[in-house]
């Protein structure tokens, strides 16, 4: 909820000169400026894939972003011959990871517009995420230092659309800190964010033949991670997916080959009738709310103590009413639309579902234009009855009696997830039984349960919600390089 203004009309300085293809009117400076996507390097004489996608605006569909030419297979084969190596003292890539993060935040502006008009982020998020892409950064390029680690060689990154540049980025400043090759595919959805992130780095320094840029889709990610000479993959997005590259991986790469997956959450929050229901709400809010919902670490189940169900959710009504959904390029604006058109049928149809069945809690009026989807909240029994991670604004809410405690944490525990988890109670006592149970890998107490800050506050789930190590923490660049050369740190 932020105060009603809006970002500067005439846009910012265009930091970078437009390509040829540029249509840039010169009304709003970003707001106007057509970005373009290749595959990089971009004078592979073999890509053999002429044809460039357009890139839409998620808020408006009439605001073509940019261009992007996906990666062919043959490009990708191509690319993994290329790579070499980043064979230079640790030192030196730690001082160009960090002269990056400095070369991003010059950038920023720039980033916020990208973030902005080709992933339909809010400002508060679009700052939030340059910001722990250059956290990545700084890290990776301390842990570099700190370790020495000797690199694997070859790495495949693959990342998701929810956090274009910051998930993006961090995969591939762990992946280069420990001196590897990196072939990096971003989501189909968000191309050009990568692009820009990639051409950065390249003009940083970075050797072209340390880090290729294979935008595209499945085709893409498929011939990066079966292939002999990958000695690593590091992917962020579904746990369907996830499997299929462990399967992949099995039949074509080396025994051991690490594969370090971050994936998906059926995440819980229990709130006793000890809480403050004004300090939960607000936590709930943002938990399930903010970024449209499409954070890995989003609330999407909640259980009260029957005791305080009505009282919460009263408030959670009046707290839902006041946000704000519109365009993302506007303070004002709390919730932006989803992805893509793909990802809005998906979520309304489960929210009609539940509508349909009378399970129907609350909701908001959503914008018309774009693809907006919005924040609802649904009744459920229980956890068991969610049958798939809605990646959206969608809230499940249970109620439970006092003598069901150990019965939800088995519930919660049995759904196979364990990603975020958030605890809201006044009694000490509560939190340790609680969190001794709950088997998840961040568990956030008295406090919303999205956004973990890179070095404080490692990231990443167990069980079908990923393999480990966390991102932002001690074990995460050991993974990168070849173990018996790392020092063991707890
Ligand atoms: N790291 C993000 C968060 O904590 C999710 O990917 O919200």
């Amino acid at each position: 909820l932020f105060a009603p203004h809006r970002a500067n009309a005439k846009g910012w300085d265009i930091t970078h000169r437009p390509t040829q293809d540029a249509i840039d009117t010169g009304r709003n400076g970003f707001k106007t400026h057509q970005w373009r996507a290749t595959p990089l390097p971009s004078s592979d004489p073999k890509n053999s894939n002429p044809t460039a996608q357009p890139v839409l605006n998620p808020a408006n569909p009439d605001d073509t972003v940019g261009h992007i030419t996906c990666a062919t297979p043959k490009d990708a084969t191509s690319a993994i011959a290329r790579a070499t190596p980043w064979a230079v003292p640790a030192q030196t890539r730690a001082a160009l990871l960090r002269q990056i993060a400095h070369t991003f935040e010059d950038h920023a502006e720039e980033f916020f517009a990208l973030l902005h008009r080709e992933a339909g982020k809010t400002l508060l998020d679009a700052v939030g995420e340059v910001r722990e892409a250059v956290d990545f950064l700084h890290f990776y390029a301390a842990e570099a230092e700190a370790q020495s680690p000797t690199p694997r060689g070859l790495w495949t990154c693959i990342s998701p659309w929810n956090f274009p540049l910051a998930i993006f980025t961090g995969q591939i400043a762990a992946a280069l800190a420990a001196g590897n090759a990196v072939l990096a595919k971003p989501a189909d959805q968000t191309g050009l964010i990568a692009h820009r992130a990639v051409q950065l780095m390249h003009a940083a320094g970075v050797p072209h033949t340390a880090l290729q840029l294979l935008p595209g889709g499945p085709d893409i990610g498929a011939a990066l991670t079966s292939d002999a000479r990958i000695n690593g993959v590091a992917f962020t997005g579904s746990t369907a997916t996830a499997l299929k590259i462990r399967a992949a991986m099995a039949d074509h790469c080396a025994p051991g080959t690490p594969l370090i997956a971050e994936t998906g959450g059926l995440n819980a929050m229990i709130v006793d009738s000890t809480a403050l229901p004004e300090h939960a709400v607000r936590d709930i809010v943002q938990s399930a709310f903010q970024s449209a919902g499409q954070r890995c670490s989003a609330l999407r189940c909640l259980y009260v103590q029957e005791d305080i169900a009505d009282t919460v959710t009263q408030m959670l009504k009046g707290a839902m009413d006041a946000l704000h959904m519109g365009d993302p390029w506007h303070l004002s604006t709390d919730v932006g639309p989803v992805i893509d058109d793909a990802a809005r049928v998906s979520i309304q149809s489960h929210i009609d579902t539940a509508r349909a069945e009378g399970r129907l809690i609350h909701s908001l009026p959503a914008p018309a234009t774009g693809t907006y989807v919005a924040p609802t909240v649904l009744r459920v029994n229980g956890i068991a009855d969610i049958e798939r991670e809605v990646f959206g604004p969608v809230l499940h809410i249970a109620t439970y009696r006092a003598e069901d405690l150990d019965r939800i944490i088995d519930d919660i525990n049995a759904t196979g997830y364990g990603l975020t988890f958030g605890l809201h109670t006044r009694i000490d006592d509560r939190v340790q039984h609680i969190v001794d149970r709950i088997a998840a890998g961040n568990i956030y107490v008295n406090r919303n349960q999205i956004g973990a800050v890179v070095g404080s506050q490692p990231f990443g789930g167990e069980g079908l919600s990923g393999t480990g190590p966390k991102a932002g923490g001690p074990m995460y660049l050991p993974r990168f390089a070849h173990a018996l050369d790392t020092p063991y740190r707890t």
